[in-house]
């Protein structure tokens, strides 16, 4: 499949959603340099607009504050197409979020064992939400309390654990196409 034709017939935005440490970033930028396409990540433009660390504006004020710009810029982003959007794990939790992301984009959910999130995100400082709280059981479950979410929105869903990000993009854009 050339990325010619995947532009061609893609139009939306592609939505890239999970749990932490499913690797929304790392299939992100391999997308965009296989597709040639433009990536943006929702954490990272929020960082730039506030000129603040994540831990930094959950800790300064709070975390409904944290969503509050992530809806923000979420809406944002939706206005333009054809990009590659890397959204932060907790995206899903507003409705208002999944209604912006499927109304200009195909939603794609990677999933990842709490086992391997677990030896992905262990010595990140980055994640506010699992201050404290590192370990495989916690991450279960708060992975199993937003089953739910993740699943009720997405148009496709990618096992990631054991597999090469070739192997995911690969993956990703035949389930978009089919
Ligand atoms: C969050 C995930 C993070 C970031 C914030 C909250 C979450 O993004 O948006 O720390 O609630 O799951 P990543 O999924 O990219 O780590």
């Amino acid at each position: 499949m050339s990325k010619e034709k995947v532009k061609e017939l893609f139009h939306k935005n592609i939505m890239l959603i999970g749990f932490m440490g499913t690797g929304k970033s790392t299939v992100s930028s391999y997308l965009k340099n296989w597709l040639d396409m433009e990536e943006v990540d929702l954490d990272a433009m929020i960082v730039k607009k506030t000129s603040m660390s994540i831990p930094d504006i959950f800790e300064k004020y709070g975390e409904a504050h944290f969503r509050d710009l992530e809806t923000e810029t979420l809406l944002d982003v939706q206005k333009r197409e054809q990009l590659i959007v890397s959204c932060g794990g907790g995206i899903v939790l507003r409705e208002e979020n999944v209604e912006a992301m499927k109304a200009n984009g195909k939603i794609v959910l990677l999933t990842a064992t709490p086992k391997t999130v677990y030896e992905r995100v262990k010595d990140s400082k980055n994640r506010p939400i699992l201050n404290g709280n590192m370990n495989v059981e916690y991450i279960e479950q708060l992975m199993e309390k937003r089953r739910e979410c993740y699943l009720k929105c997405a148009d496709i869903i990618i096992a990631t654990d054991g597999k090469s990000v070739k192997q995911i993009g690969e993956e990703l854009v035949q389930k978009l196409l089919a």
